[in-house]
């Protein structure tokens, strides 16, 4: 499927991009397929079926296994208690790869409880997983993207409460024992345990990521982790996110007691031993700073502050999360403060915003399984790498080699480029350090696998080549082809180019079989995504190899058809570019990008132009307007900015805005005209939101990429687009496509072409479609 665009974008090609970035043989091989049908997405239900696969694990201790009670879908089982009144009850999802706690799960344990509430035979009962690596995944996420009426959630979220509260109230105490990934509802089971016990298994973690999906711990995990480990530590995990590892969850108090895997056998019974003697705690001593109002409120605000400026206030799940531990901390019997709990879980569950980060999920999910080819080839396994070009992007990428452990040499035109190289690759281990995310050793280990060269010397042996020199086709052909000579026969050549066409380099090189494009982000230590453009001739196995690569550098690899600008420049150029024509109309600069700061982007246009270079910009908005036409026209105050001015940016220390002083201003010697009034704020926005959703419609509708959900996903990964919206498409889903087309043919009138709608979207208006349906 994914290499339709491989294809695809032969007929995009002949459409839109200019002959220069299109070889003849691509034009002529050119094979269409409608431009609806492209548009289409896999319903997400489908989706997350295949995110669960087939279960695999084995459960555990099963000789003592003897189910109780409930045959019917059998997730639990218990064993009968041995001498000492000790019984295991086994959590294993039939057919499942994870233990999540969907309706039906949630129902078995119910009815299980029931019966184990009668139990006089036990005297302390085991819960543990049979799963590998997995303790429990959490609740059922398809459940939570069906909710649509607040009256539903609530009962689905109070169903959760009260079979969790059944665990608390057993009349015999239990402990959990966390040999693997605890998170979500899971962490809110663990928390009606009596006692808690986690291995230190690398994947025994406990976390509560709802904020992630736009909501909060619903099944009493915002009142019940309060109540055990303290105000500060219950804020930091509920509101980031981020799940602790054993020790730290020791450390806090949010288990009592972490023990090597490896000494289970002989440390949990005697934990037990322990347990039964009345000698382990079962709550931990209330941290001072919680036992005031006064110290409890500077904690509050003081979370409160720092999300809202991290989130700006558009993501309501983590503030509603400190509202509700606010008001029930320390304040409300524990009745009540589930009651409030699922309130306003209930009102979050059902909003636009939870279920447009539930969708991200699901594409993330997605994007980890697509392997660019699907199953066509085998990736090339990649034990050594050289690099072409040790500048910004080159020292970058050669750290992303260092840091999978493979070993990089760099080959630059003289020693001074490859000491740049290093120093680059030097500054990124050193953030790491400052953050205690590498140590000294390590970072001598990985330091040493990076060799520099001014010549091929070494080239033979290496698996693949990432060429990063000068974005100039024909340097760029020149170099390819002498570099050809001093590979491998099935040696990858891989382009970092930003804008130039791969077919068109291809022609320098006698195997196209073997070169693509590999688009990394700058910084690249930072910026998670890679295009991957396969060119007419490329392989499946060296599609297959990058994407392996990639995900093995921890990045996340979108297969992105052949076209000026691949998907993210082409979309994101034009928006930049708009931005500047408004500037020469009159519109205040501060304005517009406060306008779209506000609208969720990571800074405003202007902003970015000089983070990104504006010599950077006006070249590529000009290969753009080369390839595009009309629809990229080249602002002239980009030109005078550049050309006379000679204002690159913040590397220069001037650009739209002076930069150095404590805050950024606006540069006083930008050409502005005289101010005009009169233009509202959602025309602004619109100018260069809709702007980029026109171009996305068209790329999509020409297959340079496979899915509206890919796009969304590049686009929120390439260029920070406000994950709340769901992503570009979703935005434009969330307006309707009638309106978007009925505000661009409005735009057209007034500025020109350049807004005339996408014939997906007049189509999918007509026919009263969305991106995402
Ligand atoms: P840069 O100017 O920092 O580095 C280029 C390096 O290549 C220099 O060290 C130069 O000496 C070296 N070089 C030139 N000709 C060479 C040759 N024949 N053999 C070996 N080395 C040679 O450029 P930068 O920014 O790293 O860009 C490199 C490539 O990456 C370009 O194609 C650019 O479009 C692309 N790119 C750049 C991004 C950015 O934000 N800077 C982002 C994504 C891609």
């Amino acid at each position: 499927m994914t290499k339709d665009i491989k294809k695809n974008k032969k007929p995009v090609a002949k459409k839109v991009v200019a002959k220069k970035v299109t070889s003849k043989k691509a034009v002529a091989k050119t094979v269409s397929k409608p431009a609806v049908k492209k548009a289409s997405v896999k319903p997400a239900k489908a989706a997350a079926k295949k995110v669960v696969a087939k279960a695999v694990a084995k459960p555990v201790e099963k000789a003592i296994i003897k189910t109780l009670a409930k045959k019917s879908s059998g997730a639990f089982s218990v064993s009968a208690p041995d001498a000492r009144g000790v019984a295991t009850l086994t959590f294993d999802l039939p057919d499942e790869k994870i233990n999540k706690l969907s309706a039906p799960v949630l129902l078995e344990l119910s009815e299980l409880m029931t019966d184990l509430h009668k139990r006089k035979d036990i005297s302390l009962l085991v819960i543990q997983s049979a799963k590998k690596g997995i303790f429990i995944a959490g609740a059922d996420i398809e459940e939570i993207k069906g909710l649509r009426k607040v009256d539903d959630a609530l009962d689905k979220v109070k169903q959760g409460q009260d079979v969790l509260t059944q665990i608390e109230d057993l009349p015999f105490p239990t402990l959990a024992l966390i040999n693997g990934a605890c998170m979500g509802g899971g962490t809110e089971l663990i928390l009606c345990c009596t006692y808690r016990v986690i291995t230190d298994n690398k994947k025994a973690i406990i976390g509560l990521p709802e904020v992630n999906l736009g909501i909060f711990p619903g099944f009493g995990g915002s009142i019940r982790l309060p109540r055990l480990v303290g105000l500060v530590e219950s804020l930091k995990i509920i509101t980031s996110g981020k799940p602790v590892d054993g020790r730290k969850a020791e450390k806090i108090g949010l288990v009592q007691k972490q023990i090597p895997e490896g000494y289970l056998k002989d440390q949990f019974p005697k934990f037990i031993d322990r347990i039964l003697a009345g000698k382990v705690e079962k709550e931990n001593k209330t941290p001072w700073i919680d036992l005031t109002a006064l110290t409890r409120n500077f904690v509050i605000q003081k979370t409160h502050d720092e999300i809202f400026k991290a989130t700006k206030g558009q993501y309501p799940a983590p503030l509603k999360a400190v509202d509700v531990i606010e008001s029930t901390y320390r304040i409300m019997s524990l009745k009540e403060g589930l009651r409030h709990e699922r309130e306003e879980f209930s009102k979050l569950a059902v909003g636009d915003i939870s279920k447009n980060l539930i969708q991200i999920f699901y594409t993330s999910e997605m994007l980890k399984k697509d392997d660019g080819v699907n199953g066509k080839a085998k990736p090339i396994e990649i034990k050594s790498a050289a690099l072409l070009g040790a500048g910004v992007m080159g020292g970058g990428i050669a750290w992303s080699f260092s840091k999978i452990g493979v070993p990089v040499l760099m080959k630059d035109i003289n020693w001074q480029g490859i000491g740049l190289g290093y120093k680059q690759v030097s500054k990124i281990y050193s953030q790491l350090k400052k953050i205690r995310k590498a140590t000294s050793q390590e970072i001598d280990v990985k330091m040493n696998l990076i060799s520099g060269t001014l010549d091929y010397s070494g080239f033979k042996t290496a698996n693949i080549i990432v060429e990063a020199i000068v974005e100039d086709i024909n340097v760029k052909k020149k170099v390819l082809a002498q570099t050809e000579k001093h590979v491998g026969a099935k040696t990858i050549i891989a382009s970092n180019t930003s804008s130039l066409s791969i077919n068109e380099m291809s022609t320098a090189l006698k195997r196209p079989q073997n070169f693509i494009g590999m688009h990394f982000f700058n910084p690249v230590n930072r910026m998670p995504l890679v295009e991957v453009i396969a060119g007419k001739d490329t392989s499946d196995e060296a599609i297959a190899t990058i994407f392996a690569l990639s995900k093995r550098m921890g990045k996340t690899p979108i297969l992105v058809g052949d076209c000026a600008g691949f998907i993210v420049n082409r979309i994101l150029l034009p928006y930049m570019n708009e931005a500047v024509l408004m500037l020469e109309e009159g519109i205040d600069l501060e304005r517009i990008d406060k306008l779209i700061y506000k609208f969720g982007m990571p800074m405003g246009p202007f902003t970015l132009a000089d983070e990104v270079g504006i010599d950077v910009c006006y070249k590529v908005a000009k290969i753009l307007h080369n390839a595009y036409g009309d629809r990229v026209v080249v602002s002239d105050l980009l030109r005078v900015i550049y050309e006379d001015k000679k204002l690159l940016g913040k590397k220069a220390g001037k650009g739209f805005f002076i930069h150095g002083g404590k805050e950024k201003v606006v540069n006083p010697q930008l050409p502005l005209p005289t101010a005009v009034s009169g233009v509202n704020d959602q025309t602004i926005i619109d100018r260069c939101i809709l702007l980029m959703v026109n171009e996305a419609a068209m790329a999509l509708e020409e297959g340079m990429i496979e899915r509206a959900e890919y796009l969304d996903m590049a686009m929120i990964m390439g260029t920070g687009f406000p994950a709340f919206r769901g992503g570009l498409l979703r935005y434009s889903d969330s307006l309707g496509a009638e309106e978007v087309v009925s505000r661009l043919k409005e735009l057209e009138k007034v500025h020109g072409k350049r807004f005339k709608p996408a014939k997906l979207l007049t189509d999918m208006a007509a026919k009263k479609r969305s991106f995402y349906n």
